[in-house]
């Protein structure tokens, strides 16, 4: 129920986006201001970032209060952040092309050269991209031990969207921090829980060679 609920929620604002794009298209300047690709890039950008955030907050929560079951939904909400991304970048593609085609890949390939923020947008969304498609029950058991690591990819992604959303000029500072904060106390998070693994394997090798060692020591006495 509850996972629904979230997944219901995460939905939402692609609902109301989509009603906006339908009011434009019926009155155009009735919705979505004097430059609406514009806006549809930004919107999208931040429902992207924002739930990239949220399924990673998820999966923190649960480890903290020990509730396995709270990460059910991941995995939809990781796919339904990757659909904003997808709408993000193809309302970035209109943006750029004025509806000219032929111009999208000189134009593009000028951005990835020239603006810093794309060049570093669009590592994250090739990440994010491959983990989408690798996301299936077929892929996990395909790429089975290598599955989980080559998820932990969704880190280095996320620091990458961050640095693509703090390197716009026209970026509020605010959400730079926010963003920045939020991503900042997940990492954080997920670092210690991998110090603390490593101490306890260490531990239980350190404990496993003692023991080994002194039934050496009785089997030669
Ligand atoms: C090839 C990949 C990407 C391209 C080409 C791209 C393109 C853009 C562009 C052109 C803008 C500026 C819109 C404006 O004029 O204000 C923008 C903003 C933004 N992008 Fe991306 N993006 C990419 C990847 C990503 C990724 C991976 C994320 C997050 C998961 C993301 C999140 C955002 C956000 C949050 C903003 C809004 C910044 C603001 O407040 O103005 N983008 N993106």
């Amino acid at each position: 129920m509850g996972a629904r609920l979230l997944i219901a929620l995460a939905l939402l604002p692609l609902g109301w986006l989509v009603v906006q794009i339908g009011r434009e298209l019926l009155l155009p300047g009735s919705a979505l201001g004097t430059d609406p690709a514009e806006a549809l890039v930004q919107a999208f950008g931040h429902w992207a970032l924002r739930l990239l955030l949220l399924t990673l907050t998820l999966s923190a929560v649960a480890r903290l209060m020990h509730r396995p079951q709270w990460i059910r939904p991941r995995r939809a909400l990781g796919l339904i952040a990757f659909t904003y991304l997808a709408l993000h970048v193809l309302a970035y593609l209109l943006l750029l092309s004025g509806l000219q085609w032929q111009a999208v890949a000189a134009a593009l390939w000028d951005d990835l050269l020239h603006r810093p923020y794309i060049s570093v947008g669009a590592p994250a969304l090739l990440i994010l991209s491959l983990l989408a498609v690798t996301s299936t029950n077929g892929w996990q058991r395909r790429l089975g031990r290598r599955w989980k690591q080559l998820h932990l990819l969704v880190w280095p992604s996320a620091m990458l969207a961050w640095l693509h959303l703090a390197w716009q000029a026209g970026a509020s500072h605010l959400d730079a921090w926010l963003y920045g904060g939020w991503l900042f106390i997940l990492l954080t998070e997920r670092l210690g829980r991998a110090v603390q693994r490593r101490c306890r394997q260490r531990a239980r090798e350190q404990a496993r060679i003692s023991a080994q060692n002194s039934a050496r020591n009785r089997a030669s006495s």
